[in-house]
């Protein structure tokens, strides 16, 4: 086994992962230990990598397998699994201006029937401050609400849209053939983890577009006070990247948000993967 070790990172959440070179392949016992500190600590962050994208690639598959993204223009010229997030990115297919993807909470794919289990971003170049990405607990977040609000959600389900009504931010356009891929899908609010078994609020603020057959004030206002509960400091962790950095995250059962506040000139720039999930249930 290599020289693993695993520090805490965050109250709620959030472990990393030194000792660990990702150019050499992972022997049974350390990549099913990485497997069990990312399903007990939700974000993973794997320090002081040095990857061309074949080998992020490569090593990501460790961990699922790994699918392509539905923005076509964001895909690595070489490795088309890998999704380019950049300060420089801009809303091609739209108006053309400056874009930063995922800046309001989400958890990846939800729009999509089958959404992505896991999500890898890998900090090629990061600002010197600023750029953090949060995190925020879905399994505590279901765990606090009282018994009987778990039981009046237990049944519902929420209609998540790619450009929903309801977003925070501005989401990227989407070209005619990659909007025919994500039709509006229909997902439960309270999932249960495939692997874990553990219940979490499946929830993302920037997707939702209403709880299926409620009417829509009283869907807009249950999903609002679910945000706020959800979104509380005690369910987060802050993520302040180094470069190097690989944040592996589940997005069955966190949400996150990326942040654009580092000054005009700085650079960031992530290489992401996601890998295959399973239909929520
Ligand atoms: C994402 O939402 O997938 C990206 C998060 C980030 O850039 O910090």
């Amino acid at each position: 086994m290599a020289a693993l070790t695993l520090t805490q990172l965050g109250a709620a959440l959030g472990v990393a992962a030194d000792g660990i070179d990702l150019n050499r392949a992972l022997d049974g016992e350390t990549q099913a230990a990485l497997r069990r500190a990312l399903l007990d600590g939700l974000v993973l962050c794997i320090r002081g990598q040095s990857l061309t994208p074949q080998s992020y690639l490569a090593a990501m598959r460790g961990f699922g397998e790994p699918i392509t993204q539905v923005r076509q223009a964001s895909r690595h010229p070489e490795v088309p699994e890998i999704m380019i997030l950049s300060s420089e990115d801009r809303d091609d297919a739209g108006d053309g201006k400056r874009l930063v993807v995922g800046a309001h909470w989400h958890s990846d794919d939800s729009y999509k029937a089958i959404p992505c289990s896991l999500t890898m971003l890998y900090g090629v170049e990061v600002p010197a401050s600023g750029g953090d990405t949060q995190f925020v607990n879905m399994y505590a977040v279901y765990d606090d609400l009282p018994a009987e609000t778990q039981r009046r959600l237990a049944p519902l389900r929420v209609v998540h849209k790619y450009d929903s009504s309801r977003k925070g931010t501005r989401v990227a356009a989407l070209r005619p053939e990659e909007a025919k891929e994500v039709p509006d899908v229909v997902h439960p609010l309270v999932r249960t983890h495939p692997e874990t078994g553990r219940k979490a609020l499946y929830m993302n603020p920037n997707r939702m577009e209403a709880v299926a057959g409620a009417e829509r004030g009283a869907s807009d206002a249950l999903l609002d006070a679910l945000i706020r509960h959800a979104t509380q400091q005690k369910y987060q962790y802050r993520h302040k990247w180094r470069r190097g950095d690989i944040l592996i995250w589940d997005n069955r059962c966190t949400m996150h948000k990326a942040n654009a506040d580092y000054p005009k000139a700085a650079r960031r720039l992530m290489h992401r993967i996601i890998v295959a999930g399973t239909v929520p249930a």
